[in-house]
């Protein structure tokens, strides 16, 4: 959103506003309302508490906007996905997640001149500090890749200091630019250490889906050659799990940040976050989700169970917050599941025929259809990464890898936000009222 935009909007809020009326005592106030500029308008309740003595409530932040931001916007029920207003759509089939990751951080696509220099300095970036591989060698071999993730990033901070002056417009950048460009190096590592292979350093020639693949999947013994088609996946995937708004994860970057703290200890709690099978773990949960139903014929077994309240399964990889349409990643997700599948001759895969069939029956049952749950972004990941050659636990650090641009990103943008302040909720307090002390001889 231009600020232009910005500033008019703004100015046409002061003529909009929204009564509230205490009933109980007929007390009334007016409250502001803004609007965007796309998507529905906000009622600003900052002065609520000091003007009424109560406080707003909305657990799981259903119906609040928690800050302005002009980096995503979603239409959940049209199933619209605009990255600085581009769509998804045209974002995955047309750009490269460089490119995107540009557009992310800077809000317009770059010039050729501009994507160069930013793609050096990314590619200039990739290696990591040397002592690094003392701090991965620490950990058990059975490790969950997530878990050497989560430390190693919340790690950097001890090994780039002249980065984490949050301030410095210049240090901010640098550790941005640092955070895209290792992630891959830190999530090839965990995967290499989980095996028992030899760590394998970053290549300058390769552009960045190249590198990662190169990093992961080469060994020592033999040359190790790209798979073009897979590295065009690799860069779509990574595109399409690049920033959504304010999720859980993005969300909970913005309040670590918002307390002055450093961004990599930031994307390290966002890390954290997104490992829950309700956000980022799903893509793992869907493959054993798929795995556990074994075949076609137990798919209606399955979705009583996800229909059951007393059964805590969950169809994983359908629903979602905000999509109450198709999730348009989903759908670009599916046909690259064929590209993929085709390429590597398993075009039968059962577990793509298995989830076909699973997102057919759903689709018709009106359980699924009078809740609006369709499949998410995490439904059909997990399948062109398995054909790929990286195991389940692998999963969710691809979602982190390419997630941390929209981390960095929105954490950038509220930093330089002059009207953030630290992020402090309040609550509805149900416990007990004040009480005497008991000592321990007079308890029952
Ligand atoms: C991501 O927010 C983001 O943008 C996230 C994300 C991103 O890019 O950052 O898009 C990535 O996290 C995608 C979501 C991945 N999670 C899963 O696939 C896990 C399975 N999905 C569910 O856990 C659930 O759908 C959520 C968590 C995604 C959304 O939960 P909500 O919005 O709190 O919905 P809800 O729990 O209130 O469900 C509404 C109804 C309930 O039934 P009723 O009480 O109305 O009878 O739908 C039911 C739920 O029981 N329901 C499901 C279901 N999801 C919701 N029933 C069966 N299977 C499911 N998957």
């Amino acid at each position: 959103m231009n600020e232009s935009k910005a500033a008019a909007n703004a100015a046409a809020a002061g003529s909009k506003t929204a009564t509230l009326t205490f009933n109980e005592t007929g007390e009334s106030w007016e409250l502001p309302i803004t609007d965007g500029a796309m998507g529905p308008s906000v009622v600003d309740v900052r002065r609520f508490y000091g003007d009424t003595g109560a406080f707003t409530y909305d657990p799981g932040f259903t119906s609040t906007a928690s800050c302005s931001s002009a980096i995503t916007f979603i239409d959940g029920e049209k199933g619209q996905l605009l990255h600085r207003g581009y769509s998804i759509e045209d974002l995955a089939g047309k750009s490269d997640f460089m490119e995107v990751c540009y557009l992310l951080l800077h809000g317009e696509l770059p010039s050729a001149e501009q994507k160069n220099k930013f793609e050096t300095a990314i590619t200039y970036h990739s290696m990591l500090h040397e002592q690094m591989l003392y701090f991965f060698r620490g950990f058990r071999r059975d490790a969950h890749p997530m878990a050497v993730m989560v430390g190693a990033v919340g790690a950097l901070s001890a090994f780039y200091h002249d980065s984490t002056d949050i301030t410095d417009p210049h240090q901010r950048m640098v550790a941005s630019h640092r955070l895209i460009s290792k992630m891959p190096t830190i999530a090839a590592m965990a995967y290499k250490f989980s095996v028992g292979q030899p760590f394998i350093y970053p290549r300058n020639d390769l552009n960045y889906s190249e590198n990662f693949l190169y990093m992961t999947f080469a060994v020592p013994a033999e040359e190790y050659k790209v798979n073009p088609v897979l590295a065009r996946a690799m860069d779509r995937i990574f595109i399409l799990h690049a920033d959504h708004e304010q999720n859980a994860s993005t969300s909970t970057v913005r309040i670590a940040g918002s307390s002055g703290a450093n961004p990599f200890a930031c994307i390290a709690a966002g890390i954290a976050s997104l490992w829950g099978p309700a956000h980022g773990g799903a893509n793992q949960a869907v493959l054993e989700m798929l795995q556990q139903i074994g075949s076609k014929d137990r798919v209606p077994e399955f979705l009583e169970r996800a229909k059951d309240k007393n059964d805590p399964f969950r169809l994983m990889g359908f629903g979602h917050r905000v999509y109450k349409n198709y999730d348009p990643r989903a759908s670009v997700l599916r046909e690259s599941a064929h590209e993929v599948l085709d390429e590597l001759g398993m075009r039968d895969e059962p577990l793509l025929e298995l989830a076909m069939e699973l997102e057919r029956i759903a689709l018709e049952d009106d359980y699924f259809v009078d809740r609006k749950l369709f499949p998410n972004v995490d439904f059909y990941s997990g399948i062109i990464l398995k054909a790929m050659g990286f195991p389940s636990s692998m999963f969710t650090v691809l979602f982190a890898l390419a997630r941390t641009v929209g981390w960095v990103a929105q954490w950038k943008e509220m930093i330089e936000d002059p009207q953030q302040r630290i992020s402090r909720p309040r609550q509805l307090y149900t416990g007990y009222g004040p009480r005497d002390y008991v000592p321990v001889d007079q308890r029952s």
